[in-house]
C-alpha cells in the first residue's frame, strides 16, 4: 500500500511539472540517499547528473552521511535507478519543495513597518549595512568600518574590525559569511558574532573576547547572490555571484571556486551555465572574491585564523580542500582547534561539527579556505557549514536558540589563537630589549 502512494505521488508530480513549467521549485523533490554499508559509500560523493537539471545541495561523506538531492520530476525516475543501482538507502524527504519555501516578498513590508533591527532574522543587505554602521556609531572606540569596494552590482561592501587596541600588533581572527547566496544563516551569524563581540562590556576587559586578538568580520561576500535569493522563490536556491562573463544568458560564478590557489584542479566545472560550480574565467574573476583576498594579503602578518562561514551539514574543515589525497603537514593542530571549537558549541547545547580535511569530505579546488592557508600564509583556515537537517532553508524562528551555541565556538577559536599567539609580539620587544 505504501508502495503504490509512492508511485501515485510521482504520478502526480509529473502532471503538476507539465501543468505549472519549470521555473520554480514548486514541483521538485527533495530526496536524500545514503549508504548504508562500506562497500558504496564512493556513490554517495561522486553522484552527477550529465543533464545537469538535478541540484546538489549537499555531498555525503561516509555511512548514513545523506546525499541531498533536489530532483525536477523528469528526473525522479533517473534518481531512483542510481540509488537502486549504487545500492543506496532513499527517502523522499519533502515532495513539492518549492511550497514550503516562505515568499520573502510578501512579508518584507511587513518587517519595514517595524523599523527596528532584529539580529535573530534573515535581514536584507540594506538593513545588515545599516547595522554595521549603527555598530560603529554607538562604540566607535570599538568598531571601524573599512569600504572595501564595491560588489558586481554596485553594492557598498564593508569590513567590521573590532579591536579594543587597534595599535597593539595583534593576532587577528577573519571571518567571512555568504559568498554562497542561498545559505542565509551564515550571513546571520556573522551579524550575530559583531553583536555579541561588540555590545557586551565584559570583552574588553582582561580575559575576554577583546582583550589580544582582532576581530575582522566580512558579514556578507555575496550580497548580490544573496539579495537574489530573496527576490523570489524561485531564485532561493541562487550560489553564485551575480557576474556576466558571456554573451549567452548565464549568470555567475561560484566564489568559492574562484580564488587562486590551484584553482580549477577539482570539483568545478568551465561551464558558465553551470549553475552550481563554474570556477570562474580565471582565478579571481569576481570583484567579491578579489576584495576577500585583499583584506587577507594587507593583513597577513598578523592574521592568524580565517573561518569562512557557509550553510549546511554541520561540518568543520580545514586544508587542504583541493583534494582528498593529501593533507598538509601541520593538519594534526588544524584539526585539534577545530575538536576543541565542536566541544565548546556542544557544551552549549549544539550539534557537534564533523571535523576533517575539506578534501576528504570531497575535493574542490579554487575555495577561500586553501588560498588563506596556502595563498596567504594563514596558519589556521576553516570552512565552518553551520546547521543540519533543514537545508538551506533553516527556518528563522531556531536563529534565537542556534546562534548563541555557534557564538561559544567563536569564543573557543578566540581563545586558542590567543594562547598561541596572543603575546608572541611583546614576547618579541622583551627578546630585543625594548
Ligand atoms: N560547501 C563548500 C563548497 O562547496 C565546501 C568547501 C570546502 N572547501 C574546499 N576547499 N573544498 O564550496
Ligand atoms: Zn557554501
Amino acid at each position: 500500500m505504501a508502495r503504490f502512494i509512492f508511485v501515485m505521488g510521482l504520478f502526480c508530480l509529473i502532471c503538476q511539472a507539465r501543468a505549472s513549467g519549470n521555473d520554480t521549485y514548486d514541483n521538485h523533490t527533495l530526496i536524500r540517499l545514503y549508504p548504508t554499508s562500506d562497500d558504496n559509500l564512493q556513490a554517495a560523493s561522486h553522484f552527477e547528473d550529465p543533464s545537469g537539471e538535478v541540484e546538489v545541495l549537499k555531498e555525503s561523506r561516509g555511512l548514513n552521511d545523506t546525499l541531498d538531492l533536489l530532483v525536477p520530476p523528469q528526473k525522479l525516475q533517473f534518481v531512483e535507478d542510481y540509488a537502486k543501482i549504487k545500492n543506496l538507502k532513499l527517502e523522499v524527504k519533502q515532495p513539492n519543495y518549492g511550497r514550503t519555501l516562505e515568499d520573502v516578498a510578501e512579508r518584507t513590508p511587513r518587517r519595514r513597518l517595524l523599523k527596528s533591527f532584529n539580529i535573530y532574522e534573515y535581514n536584507s543587505y540594506a538593513n545588515m549595512l545599516e547595522f554595521m554602521e549603527t555598530v560603529a556609531r554607538r562604540f566607535p572606540d570599538l568598531v571601524t568600518l573599512q569600504n572595501l569596494g564595491k560588489s558586481y552590482e554596485g553594492r557598498k561592501m564593508n569590513l567590521v574590525k573590532i579591536s579594543s587596541n587597534p595599535n597593539a600588533g595583534n593576532p587577528i581572527i577573519f571571518v567571512d559569511g555568504g559568498i554562497h547566496g542561498r545559505e542565509w544563516v551564515a550571513p546571520a551569524m556573522a551579524l550575530y558574532l559583531i553583536h555579541r563581540l561588540s555590545s557586551e562590556p565584559a570583552n574588553r576587559r582582561s580575559g575576554g573576547e577583546l582583550d589580544g586578538v582582532d576581530w575582522y568580520i566580512l558579514p556578507l561576500v555575496n550580497p548580490d547572490g544573496y539579495e537574489y535569493t530573496r527576490s523570489s522563490k524561485s531564485n532561493r536556491m541562487w550560489r553564485k555571484t551575480r557576474s556576466k562573463h558571456t554573451e549567452n544568458d548565464c549568470y555567475g560564478v561560484d566564489g568559492n571556486r574562484n580564488y587562486g590557489f590551484k584553482w580549477g584542479v577539482s570539483g568545478i566545472s568551465h561551464d558558465p551555465c553551470h549553475k552550481e560550480t563554474f570556477a570562474g574565467p580565471r582565478p579571481f574573476s569576481e570583484p567579491e572574491t578579489q576584495m576577500v583576498r585583499n583584506v587577507m594579503m594587507d593583513n597577513k602578518k598578523n592574521m592568524k585564523l580565517y573561518v569562512s562561514l557557509h550553510s549546511y551539514g554541520q561540518y568543520l574543515v580545514y586544508p587542504w580542500g583541493y583534494t582528498g589525497e593529501i593533507l598538509p603537514k601541520e593538519w594534526k593542530r588544524l584539526d585539534n582547534m577545530a575538536r576543541v571549537v565542536s566541544q565548546a558549541v556542544v557544551k552549549a547545547g549544539g550539534l557537534p561539527f564533523k571535523v576533517m580535511s575539506a578534501g576528504k569530505w570531497y575535493p574542490a579546488a579554487g575555495g577561500s579556505d586553501d588560498f588563506a592557508f596556502g595563498g596567504a600564509g594563514i596558519p589556521y583556515s576553516y570552512t565552518m557549514e553551520l546547521t543540519d537537517g533543514y537545508e538551506f532553508t533553516f527556518p528563522e524562528s531556531r536563529l534565537r536558540n542556534t546562534l548563541p551555541t555557534f557564538y561559544e565556538g567563536f569564543k573557543s577559536f578566540g581563545s586558542q589563537i590567543k594562547k598561541e599567539f596572543g603575546h608572541q609580539r611583546k614576547k618579541r620587544e622583551l627578546a630585543q630589549g625594548y
